[in-house]
């Protein structure tokens, strides 16, 4: 394909010499002189691992070069990589100046331009930039429509400085954020070579990706120093605590805990946080990461506690009342408390969990259920789904549902009714529910 990459920074630099590399013909555009000097000449701007021996090769057959002329560019290529920088801004989050700048230019361009384009936004950008700026300017720049005579796409990169060569060809994965096929198809095809999965998925997906796997990395990297401050405080080797709490690939590093819904409880997590947290205090650590998480966690709790309020339902069903599956422990059971905040609000409760309404039936003196159970929570337990759902105008599931209730609750399910889904259950069904559906993340 014919290529043009906007901004020669690290991004563009190895964007534009790999794909010249891997058989394209690809001209970057770059305002400062001096970099597209160096890239004309065989060189890289700046260091990174091999990329002046790729850019040296490319600009020697002729496959890769640069420019300052936007409208060369474009007129040479079928697709325009953006990879100008996206730095911060106190005001709006991140400046969009360049961005805006590559899109007005582009978009002009496209004025004179009688094929079909696409343009493809590299550069991270937040969560709605591309609805409100980068489409319209550029439908405003070139006087085309994006979806017909254009094409646009967010597809963010994902290499890191130091190992971005190898990065930039085994990508964790290749996300392409589109709203029409067209555009997605002709990405798709160019990144057919990279061995990764790939994802197409709507815009906004494509743009937050990008950021949740960044603030991901951050969390890790001050998780892990927090830990090391609480190791060294108590004379431990951090890297063997580290080490071994890395290798449980089942609930430290894997996709357990990893999906938005209810707020955690039960009788651990808690706990455990605030001893660390006693710790920290008496040995003067500033744990300021650990000890954000109840607080959040509670914050979130009343994010829940708003949207199922802030109906002004009459009479509300409770699908889960334990603190997770599978168990009857309602020990510092998220829901728990959310049925006592909506009785207290005068809000009618019924509730349905088959794990705490069997124990409660087996022996509630035994059981840990009970006595975790305030007596006006216990009067709201009902024996059945379909006795849950009585006269209810909302629902809010907090486990999975069976196939026999879920057939109770697409009966109950009709418009004016509202579900608030914090598990996840309803899934692809969700659609097939008449009512209004609410998946809290
Ligand atoms: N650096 C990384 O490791 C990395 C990794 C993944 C994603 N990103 C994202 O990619 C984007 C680029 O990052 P970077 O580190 O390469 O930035 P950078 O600052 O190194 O490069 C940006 C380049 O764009 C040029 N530029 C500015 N305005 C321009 C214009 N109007 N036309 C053409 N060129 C213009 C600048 O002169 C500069 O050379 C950012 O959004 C960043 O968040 C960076």
């Amino acid at each position: 394909m014919n290529i043009s990459v906007f901004g020669l920074g690290y991004v563009g630099c190895v964007t534009a010499a790999c794909l010249a590399d891997a058989g394209h013909k690809v001209i970057g555009v770059e305002i400062k002189r001096k970099k597209v000097d160096a890239l004309n000449e065989g060189r890289s701007p700046f260091f990174e691992p091999g990329l002046s021996e790729v850019i040296n090769r490319c600009a020697k057959q002729g496959t890769l070069r640069a420019t300052t002329d936007v409208e060369e560019a474009v007129r040479l290529s079928d697709i325009a990589l953006v990879c100008v920088g996206t730095p911060s801004s106190k005001e709006k989050g991140l400046q969009l100046d360049a961005v805006i700048q590559v899109c007005e230019g582009i978009g002009r361009a496209l004025s004179k331009k009688e094929e079909y384009f696409v343009v493809a936004m590299r550069s991270t950008v937040l969560p709605g930039t591309s609805l409100e700026y980068c489409i319209p300017i550029l439908e405003q720049f070139s006087g085309k429509r994006v979806g017909e005579d254009i094409g646009y796409c967010v597809n963010p990169e994902f290499l890191r400085e130091g190992s971005a060569i190898s990065d930039f060809h085994a990508p964790p994965f290749t996300i392409i954020g589109e709203r029409d096929a067209r555009s997605g198809d002709l990405l798709a095809r160019l990144w057919s070579f990279v061995q990764a999965p790939l994802y197409r998925v709507p815009l906004g997906v494509s743009e937050l990706v990008k950021y949740a796997s960044n603030a991901f990395h951050a969390l890790k990297i001050v998780f892990a120093n927090e830990i090391g401050s609480l190791c060294r405080a108590y004379g431990i080797d951090s890297n063997e605590v580290m080490r071994i709490f890395v290798s449980d690939t089942k609930s430290n590093i894997s996709s357990r805990y990893l999906r938005p819904g209810n707020a955690f409880g039960g009788s651990c997590l808690g706990k455990d946080l605030r001893a660390l947290q006693f710790v920290a205090k008496k040995t003067d650590i500033d744990l300021h990461l650990l000890n954000a998480i109840i607080p959040s966690n509670n914050a979130h709790r009343e994010r829940i506690a708003n949207l199922v309020l802030g109906s002004n339902p009459k009479r509300v069903c409770f699908v889960g009342l334990s603190f997770k599956e599978g168990t009857d422990d309602l020990r510092e059971s998220p829901a728990v408390q959310l049925v006592q905040r909506c009785l207290d609000e005068e809000v009618d409760v019924q509730i349905f969990d088959s794990d705490v309404l069997s124990s409660l039936y087996d022996d509630p003196h035994l059981k840990g259920t009970a006595q975790y159970m305030p007596d006006n929570v216990r009067s709201c337990i009902k024996s059945s789904m379909e006795e849950a759902l009585d006269g209810v105008d909302l629902v809010v599931i907090l486990k999975s549902i069976s196939e026999k209730d879920y057939l109770q609750l697409k009966k109950w399910a009709q418009s004016g009714r509202r579900i608030i889904d914090l598990y996840g259950t309803l899934g692809r069904n969700a659609e097939e529910l008449p009512c209004e559906i609410n998946i809290m993340g």
